[in-house]
């Protein structure tokens, strides 16, 4: 087959994510990634200033992962996880339990975030059920919370910020509310709680940083706050760390960086360097416990049939030696100090309403962006791969990115949008 044909004779078949598919400007052939590039059918090289989605936090095409990959594959790419477990599976569950913090230490895994978000709202209203409290089947989650597009995870996501606006009124109803960020909205809350004695099963956030929902920022303040009323009134704490985890905010997990440890965490992106997909979520030992029973009826009844695929479980063990051997922090610092730096030259530029940076996301937000496609054709011209959504322009790089790269992807907002 010639090298266009793929394309050519494949993308009447394709439906594309988030696209509206008649209007839609034709998407980039790749024919390969290397480090912190894309490259593309026509030999054009863009510079990655979103890591695939932040996948990628140790750039495309890692040796280490891909070795680690490579043996996996000749040795068993896949095996069911009900009644059978391989030593990938484990190795990576007793990693991620050694490196969250307090005990949460049980790890389910899934195929993707959105799964993994399903599995911990269905561990949050199966714990209740478990302990005798049916009633307690709501959740709170905030407003510009994105959580996954399927259902469960789409009725904990805010349906304004810009994904499930069609969806509205169809989808399980819960409390939607504005993030406590002062002690009033703690109250308010708190106050919600009362009003509904033993109805919600949970509070639901993004800790530090609301991504896809606009890559809105908040402090640890905000998490204690929800960690007090959690405890409080005895809901579960669920952290969505599936944006935040593995480095992007400047510590492993957003929830060490704020102190407060929640009864289940969900993780995924990152996870594997952005090779395979895959997703954990790790609940705390009394989640955990609720579910131990000689009753059958207590299980989780979750089973993905991918669930632990091994080439995934290898290449996130390898990703994870990456962050042991290499100073992946410390380049989240530098990458910070260096976005901030370089982001600022366009704080006086026309339509820019905000500069906002943590850890290796630097935020430019605008006023407005009419045209967000010409916006994205704009950034491949300059040679860069940088894809805006709402008023929002943003850089997640990989965390290898070097700093000539990097100024390649500020250089390029700056004058794009000059
Ligand atoms: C915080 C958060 N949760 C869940 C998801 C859903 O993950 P996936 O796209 O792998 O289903 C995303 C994806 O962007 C996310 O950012």
């Amino acid at each position: 087959m010639d090298r266009d044909h793929w394309y050519d004779a494949g993308l009447p078949h394709v439906w594309l994510p988030y696209a509206q598919m008649k209007t839609m400007r034709p998407p980039l052939a790749v024919a390969r990634t290397d480090g912190c590039r894309i490259v593309l059918r026509d030999g054009r090289e863009l510079i990655d200033g979103i890591a695939s989605w932040w996948t990628a936090c140790h750039g495309y095409n890692q040796p280490h992962i891909r070795s680690a990959v490579e043996r996996q594959l000749a040795t068993m790419p896949h095996v069911m996880f009900g009644g059978l477990v391989h030593e990938q599976a484990l190795t990576l569950a007793r990693r991620l339990a050694a490196l969250l913090p307090g005990d949460l230490e049980r790890v389910f895994f899934s195929e993707s975030g959105s799964v993994a978000v399903e599995i911990a709202l269905k561990m949050a209203l199966q714990y209740w059920r478990n302990r005798g409290h049916p009633s307690r089947s709501k959740f709170i989650a905030f407003r510009g919370g994105y959580h996954g597009d399927t259902t469960g995870a789409m009725s904990v996501s805010d349906p304004d910020s810009g994904f499930h606006h069609m969806f509205r009124g169809v989808l399980p109803r819960h409390t939607l509310m504005a993030l406590p960020r002062v002690a009033e909205g703690k109250e308010l809350l708190s106050g919600e709680i009362e009003r509904h004695p033993g109805q919600y099963a949970a509070i639901v956030v993004e800790p530090l940083v609301q991504g896809a929902g606009g890559m809105v920022f908040h402090d640890e303040v905000t998490l204690r706050a929800l960690r007090d009323v959690a405890d409080r009134y005895e809901l579960l704490l669920i952290f969505d760390e599936i944006f935040t985890g593995f480095g992007r905010t400047g510590a492993m997990f957003a929830c060490q960086e704020a102190g407060v440890v929640p009864d289940i965490v969900t993780l995924s992106k990152a996870l594997t360097g952005g090779t395979l997909p895959l997703a954990a979520t790790v609940a705390r030992r009394h989640v955990f416990e609720a579910f131990w029973s000689d009753d059958p009826k207590k299980a989780l009844m979750h089973g993905p049939t991918y669930m632990g695929n091994a080439l995934a479980c290898a290449a996130a063990n390898a990703a994870l030696d990456l962050f042991e051997r290499e100073p992946r922090l410390a380049q989240v610092r530098a990458i910070s100090e260096q976005m901030a730096r370089e982001l600022a030259a366009c704080q006086e530029l026309p339509g820019v309403k905000d500069i906002r940076v943590k850890g290796a996301i630097g935020v430019v937000e605008m006023e407005r962006i009419a045209e967000l496609d010409a916006l994205r054709a704009r950034f491949v011209q300059e040679g860069v791969f940088i894809r805006p959504f709402g008023n929002v322009i943003y850089l997640t790089p990989s965390l290898t990115i070097t700093p000539d790269e990097l100024t390649t992807l500020t250089s390029a907002i700056a004058r794009v949008i000059r």
